[in-house]
Order: structure tokens, then C-alpha cells, then sequence
């Protein structure tokens, strides 16, 4: 890095703990990069107002590099640096950071340093760069970096992202604090009803909004590690799922950034109320009586109250309350608890609740004998459909958790294998598509016939499901060869 400023008398001056005026420039130097970057977009180069940017951006720069001697703003995982120190954006710019975070990993730019000589021509030549589309995709870098040297800019140095920032990093990251989100939530469990559940909520909210910025980069992985079944945790494990699983579904049906933090504090705190149920009734190994269900189901009625308890003079979303009452109930008609006064589920509660159902299903419990794949657990979703669960919400569900997709390899419940050819044109059929059988029972290949899942028996029930999904590569066949040879 440069450390040689020319001009300024004291280039590395002592900063305190959290150099809060460096920080300020730093961000400053973000906002007028976006700024200048976002205009450059609407107006020609060399027009006023986007040169005005240009200007604003340099003298920021400069300001920096005459009090620091150096000005360089680093890429990390999910935060920018700036002279090596953490910007901290506040809620409401985070937009912005994330639009430049978008823009730097897209040509793989990992460091951005401006040297003292920088001249506003070189800084003009370069935002046009930057906003320029059309990199190669194989290497936007070289590309870009070729271009900068093409166009004799010397005082901006630009450096690759390092590749193990990019994955293993990561995803070390993301799982951390999935770990730590079950933690967090045990100590919640451990010491509710004390004064210090005020603190502990702002750390549940700063845990949310890490989760949120962990789905809004690393979506697939975050998704992949609610896999995780652990039963001697379950619920904790369960909460943090049903927590990811509800953000990343609110995101995909358009809440801001607020709503979705809120949306998963409610969901991480849905199942509260299990700390009123007898432990032994929770992990009863075999089926519950009448009773015995009957207070299971009371957890809603304790949830709520424990978190309007927990609410007070707190930033808990009220939602969180409608939540924990209402995630096993719909429109007071089935589920429970069924309230004398029908009124409308809030649409937390909706999100929630399909979430819930599915993390449940697909994992193991001690009264059940075999737990159900994804497949057969959104099979049995999607049966209950619209008169469970919200139907527009449920079709972004199935949409998000992407399973069965033309072409997929599937395991039938015959033990048949067979190739999705043809998705079924009700949405409530989704997960009976039109397959086409490649496989006997004995795992024999054959070219068979393409069977509709609608089918039923005699006894009308269907007479094939699908069981999972497979991996083509686990079994040396290659999907796309069938619909080659079915579409000569
Ligand atoms: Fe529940
Ligand atoms: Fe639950």
C-alpha cells in the first residue's frame, strides 16, 4: 500500500480504537463512488452534473489522502474497509454498500487504492470503466484491469478479490454463525423472565441482521445448512431453521430489509412457548394421547405471552406475539388454536407457518418412525394447499426450495427411477409431474414409458410419488440425453 503522501505533513496520524472521523470519510468516499457511478449510468461523460460527482468524489479522496497519507477501501466478506478499518454502515445505507460490494465483486476487484497524484481526468476515465458492462465473464478482472491500463490511469491501483475470500471464507462464515445462532438462542431458552433479556434481545436483532446479510450474499449455502437436523437440540436447531427459511421466503416475496430483520426475530422466537411444555411430553418417543396434545398445543398460547413479557420497552415487532399464536392455526378454520373471534392471520404467521411444517417434517423425531424427504414433505404441503396454507405464498415456497425441475433425476416411491419431463399444469400437482422411466425397481435401465403421477389405483391412491430427488452424476446418466432422444 502507499504510504508516501506527499502532500500532507503527518501521513499516519494516530487514530483512536474506532478512528471515528476515519470511518466517516471513509463511507463518505463509498456514498460519492455510488453517486458518481449511478450518474455516469443517465448522463454523457462530459456532462456537468456527472462531472460535478466526479469533482465531489476527488476532493473527498483527497481530503482522505491529505489526512492519512493513503486512501485504499478493501472488500471483505460482508463488510468494506477503508485504510484497513471497518465502515459500519447504518441500516438505512446499507443499500449503498451493498450496490458497491455488487459492483466490485463483479469485475473481482478485492482492493481499490487511490494514489496521491490521482488527477480528476483519471478519476472520470475510471468510474466510465467501472460502469462500463461487458467484462468477460471468465475473467472480468484482466479484462478490466486491461482496459484501466489502455486508458494510462496510474493512480488508481486495482487488486483481485483473493479466491479464498470468495468461497471457503464464507461459507466458514455463514455456518459460524448459524452455530451461533443456536447458542444464542439456548441462552435466550436458558435465562428468559430475567431482566437481562432486554440486552440479549438487541444481540437477537444484531443476529438477524447478520443473517439477512448472510442470505442476501450466500443464499444456497445458508439454505443448504438448514439441512442440519440436530434432535437433541431440535428446537433450537428448528428455530434458527424456520428463522433462515422465513427470511429467505420474505425476501423472495419483496419485504425491505426491516421487514424481513422483524420477520425473523418472529420466526427465531415462534416456538417459545415449548418452555412451558413438560420436557417429557416434547421428546415422548412414542404418539401422544389426547391430552398430551392438547398441551403441546398450548405452547402458542405461552409463546405469546412470554414475548409480550419480553416485549416491554424492547424493539420485539409486535408480530412476533401474532407469530408465536397463530403459526399452527389458519384463518381460524383448521389447525389451532381455533379463536371464538375469526380474524385475519397476519402475514408473518402465513410465511411462518409453511416454513414450520416443513422444517418439522423433514426432520427426524423420536415418536416417528421415518422422516420425510423434501419431496414428501412439500408433496404433503402442497395437498393440503389453499386450505392451510396461503396459496401465493406456498407458490413461492415451492419456487425457493426449487426441487423437481424439468429434467431432474427422481426416485420413486416403486422404486422405479424416472427423468421430470413434463411439470403438471395445476400448481397444486406440482410435485406430480409427468416422468419418464428410466429404471425398473431392480435398478435395471430401461427406455420406458413417461407416466403421469396423477394416476391413481383402483383403491384411488396415487400410484407412484416421488421419494427424493437423485444426483445424475451419482449414476452415470445424463438427463439430457433422454429429452434428446424423445424430442428426435
Ligand atoms: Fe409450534
Ligand atoms: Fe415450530
Amino acid at each position: 500500500m502507499n504510504d508516501s503522501g506527499s502532500d500532507n505533513k503527518n501521513p499516519n496520524p494516530p487514530e483512536g480504537k474506532n478512528s471515528p472521523r476515519l470511518i466517516k470519510e471513509g463511507i463518505r468516499i463509498v456514498f460519492r463512488l455510488s453517486r458518481a457511478y449511478r450518474t455516469s449510468l443517465i448522463y454523457e461523460p462530459n456532462n456537468y452534473i456527472y462531472l460535478r460527482q466526479v469533482n465531489l468524489l476527488h476532493s473527498q479522496i483527497k481530503s482522505a489522502l491529505k489526512s492519512y497519507g493513503k486512501a485504499f477501501l478493501t472488500l471483505k466478506q460482508n463488510s468494506m474497509e477503508f485504510n484497513s478499518r471497518k465502515l459500519k454502515f447504518s441500516f438505512s445505507d446499507y443499500r449503498i454498500f451493498k450496490f458497491i460490494q455488487d459492483e466490485f465483486k463483479k469485475k473481482e476487484i478485492g482492493e481499490l487504492s487511490f494514489l496521491p497524484g490521482l488527477k480528476k481526468e483519471e478519476l472520470n476515465k475510471f468510474i466510465i470503466l467501472l460502469a462500463k458492462k461487458g467484462y468477460d465473464p471468465k475473467d472480468p478482472y484482466k479484462d478490466f484491469i486491461s482496459e484501466i491500463k489502455k486508458k494510462n490511469i496510474e493512480n488508481i491501483i486495482v487488486e483481485k478479490i483473493p479466491s479464498y475470500e470468495k468461497s471457503k471464507k464464507k461459507n466458514r462464515d455463514t455456518k459460524n454463525l448459524f452455530f451461533l445462532g443456536m447458542t444464542h438462542l439456548k441462552e435466550m431458552f436458558q435465562q428468559t423472565g430475567k431482566l437481562q433479556d432486554h440486552v440479549s434481545l438487541l444481540t437477537t436483532k444484531r443476529l438477524m441482521q447478520s443473517i439477512f446479510n448472510h442470505i442476501a450474499d450466500n443464499e444456497s449455502f445458508m439454505l443448504g445448512l438448514t439441512n442440519i437436523k440436530n434432535f437433541d437440540e431440535y428446537t433450537l436447531n428448528h428455530s434458527v431453521n424456520v428463522c433462515v427459511l422465513s427470511i429467505s421466503l420474505g425476501k423472495k416475496l419483496g419485504l425491505d430489509r426491516n421487514e424481513l430483520v422483524d420477520l425473523g426475530l418472529a420466526a427465531f422466537f415462534h416456538d417459545f412457548g415449548k418452555l412451558d411444555i413438560p420436557k417429557d411430553i416434547l421428546v415422548k418417543p412414542s404418539k401422544l394421547d389426547k391430552k398430551e396434545r392438547e398441551t403441546i398445543e398450548k405452547h402458542t398460547f405461552f409463546g405469546a405471552v412470554r414475548l409480550m413479557d419480553l416485549k416491554q420497552g424492547t424493539s420485539l415487532p409486535i408480530e412476533a406475539l401474532s407469530v408465536a399464536l397463530e403459526h399452527h392455526e389458519s384463518d381460524g378454520k383448521v389447525g389451532y388454536p381455533i379463536l371464538i373471534r375469526k380474524r385475519a392471520i397476519d402475514l408473518f404467521s402465513k410465511i411462518v407457518k409453511i416454513v414450520d411444517v416443513y422444517d418439522a417434517m423433514t426432520t427426524s423425531r423420536p415418536y416417528r418412525k421415518k422422516n420425510f424427504s423434501k419431496e414428501e414433505a412439500l408433496s404433503y404441503i402442497l395437498e393440503k394447499g389453499s386450505k392451510e396454507f396461503d396459496p401465493i405464498i406456498l407458490k413461492v415456497f415451492v419456487d425457493m426450495i426449487g426441487i423437481c425441475p424439468i429434467g431432474s433425476l427422481v426416485l420413486l416411491n416403486t422404486g422405479e427411477v424416472g427423468i421430470v419431463f413434463e411439470k403438471h399444469v395445476d400448481p397444486q400437482h406440482i410435485m406430480r409431474p409427468k416422468v419418464k422411466l428410466i429404471s425398473d425397481e431392480n435398478g435395471n435401465k430401461r427406455d420406458g414409458d413417461i407416466v403421469d403421477l396423477t394416476e391413481k389405483d383402483e383403491n384411488n391412491k396415487y400410484k407412484r410419488n416421488i421419494v427424493k430427488t437423485l444426483d445424475e452424476s451419482d449414476y452415470d446418466i445424463r438427463t439430457a440425453d433422454y429429452f434428446v432422444a424423445e424430442a428426435e
